[in-house]
């Protein structure tokens, strides 16, 4: 298949796709396992995904990790979950710093352990001078808590005297958000056929174009990935206006 190509992804502009890496319970369900084993089997397909972002022109990787609902499963099913984040730091690290992949997190790490957000720090510093790949990871993320947040933090600077109501637009706003070092996903897939969007990235998906996709998430290989991403190429965004 010829490699289609957006005019942002040739000339090498921000390229960001946003992942909501749905279906690994029902993999394991499928198959009479454990739904930690769909989820260690998901873990595993998001490696060949990042490598594969150069060639699909990708320069920003976004993953759903867990949301801030995710914590209404069972204590074995968050709790298998932390571990596997701290599984996936420790293997990956080394990894993700010699391919250039810069790592980021957002969410609220409030709930988060000490241990697993000292990892995370540790993470982010050891890669912050890489820039092939910005790949950032939403754990303990929710829409709607991280514009409270960021509001929560707006009023506080208003309070403070540092900023004052004529000072809030959307533009002040987006800064007080944990993606103020992100561009807005030009692109959101979610895997596993369910066409919502669960609270990600809200605000920033104003625009963004939206991939339903049937395949489970540990079945989402990078072949799929790329082809989704270059098919993209092909659509028309107007961001409201009309075009000639
Ligand atoms: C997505 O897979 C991963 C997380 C939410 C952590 P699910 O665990 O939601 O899988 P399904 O939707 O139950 O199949
Ligand atoms: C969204 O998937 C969250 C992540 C992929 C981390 P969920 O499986 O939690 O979403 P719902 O419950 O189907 O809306
Ligand atoms: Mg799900």
């Amino acid at each position: 298949m010829a490699k289609i190509t957006t005019s942002a992804q040739s000339s090498g502009a921000p390229f960001h796709v946003a992942c909501i890496m749905d279906g690994n319970g029902r993999w394991a369900q499928m198959r009479g396992r454990p739904r930690l084993v769909g989820h260690h089997m998901g873990a595993k397909r998001v490696r060949e995904i990042v490598q594969r972002c150069p060639d699909a022109g990708v320069t920003h990787l976004t993953l759903f990790a867990f949301s801030t609902e995710n914590w209404k499963r069972t204590q074995t099913e968050v709790a298998g979950l932390m571990r596997l984040f701290r599984r996936y730091i420790i293997n990956e690290a080394k990894g993700l710093k010699n391919a250039g992949v810069r790592v980021r997190f957002i969410g609220d790490r409030i709930r988060l352990e000490d241990s697993l957000v000292k990892m995370m720090d540790d993470l982010e510093m050891l890669t912050a001078d890489n820039s092939s790949v910005h790949l950032t990871i939403a754990l303990n993320y929710g829409g709607r808590d991280e514009v409270t947040r960021a509001a929560r933090r707006l009023a506080y600077e208003i309070e403070q005297g540092e900023l004052t109501h004529k000072d809030v637009d959307a533009e002040t706003l987006a800064r007080f958000l944990d993606t103020r070092f992100l561009p807005d996903p030009d692109l959101v897939i979610r895997t596993s056929g369910e066409a919502r969007i669960s609270n990600f990235l809200l605000w920033q998906s104003a625009y963004a174009e939206y991939e339903f996709i049937d395949t489970l998430w540990p079945d989402f290989s990078a072949d799929e990935f790329q082809r989704i991403v270059e098919s993209y190429g092909s659509r028309e965004r107007r961001f409201g206006g009309v075009t000639a």
